[in-house]
């Protein structure tokens, strides 16, 4: 029987895949946070879906950066990062439930919004009630129609839902949001990977 993503995470945690994790997306999270410093002013900045919350740690070394912060919702995965960085900021929380209690300039998620029960939703939440206006939100995923390779992850990692949705449902849940320069790219595709899909939106 599949498991919820919360769960199989937090053992995940148990055994250190997270390091695996920070392993295999570092490079496609560089990319997404080249694009997110490219405007060269002070910033505010949630990670969505922490895992152990490397992203946090590298990005609070930016001299830009006032504040960041990371949420998950896996316990075992915020202990971690609480473990790993006893002075930084990790809240753990369901993401569609939580709000922050400033808006910020900057919401990041690697690997975390195909898991969400109602992702849409968790877009529009995040534009109306997480991002100041100008804020940005950006997204990276693997798990998406395009990428053929990744249709098995579900069966394969024994984790329920999973929602397959393809690059175009994810630019119409930032344009339905209201987000405006809407921009999807694919990063880093080679035979048979379609490359982690990025979707960024202004609000
Ligand atoms: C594939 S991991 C990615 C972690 C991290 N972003 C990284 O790149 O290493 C997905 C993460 O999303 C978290 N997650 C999944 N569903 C969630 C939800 N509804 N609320 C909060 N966190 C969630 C999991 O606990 C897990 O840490």
């Amino acid at each position: 029987m599949k498991r919820n993503p919360i769960e199989i995470f937090s053992e995940w945690a148990d055994l250190d895949k997270d390091f695996g994790m920070e392993k295999n997306h570092k490079a496609s999270v560089d990319e997404m946070l080249a694009n997110v410093s490219e405007y060269k002013t002070p910033y505010t900045f949630i990670d969505a879906g922490c895992g152990n919350g490397w992203v946090v740690r590298s990005v609070v070394k930016d001299n830009l950066c006032k504040k960041a912060m990371g949420v998950d919702g896996s316990k075992k995965m915020i202990d971690k990062a609480n473990k790993l960085d006893p002075s930084g900021s990790y809240v753990c929380a369901d993401l569609i439930s939580w709000l922050p209690k400033k808006k910020v300039d900057i919401v990041h998620s690697m690997e975390v919004f195909y898991y969400l029960i109602n992702p849409k939703k968790m877009i529009q939440q995040i534009f109306d009630s997480w991002l100041k206006k100008n804020g940005r939100l950006i997204i990276g995923i693997d798990f998406y129609f395009e990428n053929k390779v990744s249709h098995n992850w579900s069966d394969n990692c024994g984790i329920s839902n999973m929602k397959l949705y393809s690059e175009e449902s994810w630019i119409n849940f930032f344009k339905i949001a209201g987000f405006n320069s809407v921009k999807s790219w694919r990063f880093g595709a080679k035979k048979d990977w379609a490359g982690t899909l990025i979707v960024r939106g202004v609000k």
